[in-house]
């Protein structure tokens, strides 16, 4: 007979390190339908990817600030792959069939992922800095403080005009105009400009996910569905540095 191992022992093995014993009792399917299961886990494991996303972005915007371009490109690179990694899993997703999803939908209320706060702060802490999401009334105390905190905390797009400034504001079509980039500040400009598009194209595959199974239909969070993301699809974190293509 085994003895049932001590706790502090148990800590250091696998299951105790990942406290798989918690993290695996969390998957829920309150209607007990067969895609269910997979929907709620999707998301979860969306939010574990966001939690690492916003802690590689404020490492490569802390790096920026200290002036540490190879620790920002570190991080920016990473970042890349995740989004990748994003758009990929969307396709698991689009296995759930229409009629599926219809069945348990209605117990979903009007939760949506457009109540992920962690999906804000990624944009918030890019650069895209929308105060009206504060004014959501369907947030938790703590995450209205993270999102305060991250509206008033320097963004990507604000460390690099700081790193920019602090080297003598070179022109950026000067520096992107080289057939092989080599510069410091360009090389992080083309870092950043991949994390936009990164983060774009799971937009663009999330909204063509959400219309092959709902179509036309409103969200679950009130917006118009299709209609509301497709408008998303034009938002940019570093409107300069797409800008400045024109003037090379
Ligand atoms: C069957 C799968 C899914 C469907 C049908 C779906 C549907 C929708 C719809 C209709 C919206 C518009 C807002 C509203 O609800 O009114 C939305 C927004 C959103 N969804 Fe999904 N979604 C799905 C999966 C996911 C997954 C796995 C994630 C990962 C976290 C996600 C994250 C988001 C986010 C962040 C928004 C807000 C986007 C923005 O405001 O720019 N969705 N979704």
């Amino acid at each position: 007979m085994h003895s049932a191992m001590d706790p502090a022992a148990r800590s250091r093995t696998y299951g105790g390190f990942l406290h798989l014993e918690e993290l695996l009792s969390l998957q829920e399917s309150p209607s007990g339908h067969h895609d269910e299961m997979l929907f709620f886990t999707a998301h979860q494991i969306y939010e574990l990817w966001f939690k690492i996303l916003l802690h590689e972005l404020e490492r490569a915007r802390d790096a920026m600030l200290a002036d540490d371009v190879p620790w920002a490109l570190y991080c920016l690179r990473r970042v890349r792959v995740i989004e990748r990694v994003l758009c990929e899993q969307i396709d698991v997703l689009a296995t759930i069939s229409p009629g599926s999803f219809q069945q348990f939908r209605g117990g979903l209320y009007s939760s949506s992922g457009l109540q992920s706060a962690q999906f804000r702060e990624i944009e918030f802490l890019s650069g895209l800095k929308d105060p009206a999401h504060l004014r959501r009334d369907d947030l938790t105390d703590a995450e209205r403080e993270r999102l305060t905190r991250r509206l008033a905390e320097p963004a990507l797009t604000e460390a690099f005009d700081m790193l920019r400034v602090r080297r003598g504001s070179p022109d950026l079509a000067e520096i992107l105009r080289s057939e092989v980039i080599d510069d410091d500040l360009g090389r992080l400009a083309e870092a950043l400009i991949d994390h936009d598009e990164g983060f774009s194209q799971w937009r663009y595959r999330h909204v063509r996910m959400v219309e092959r199974i709902i179509g036309g239909r409103d969200g679950t969070g009130g917006s118009s569905g299709v209609g509301y993301l497709r408008s998303t699809l034009a938002k940019r974190f570093f409107e300069e540095l797409w800008s400045v293509r024109g003037r090379l």
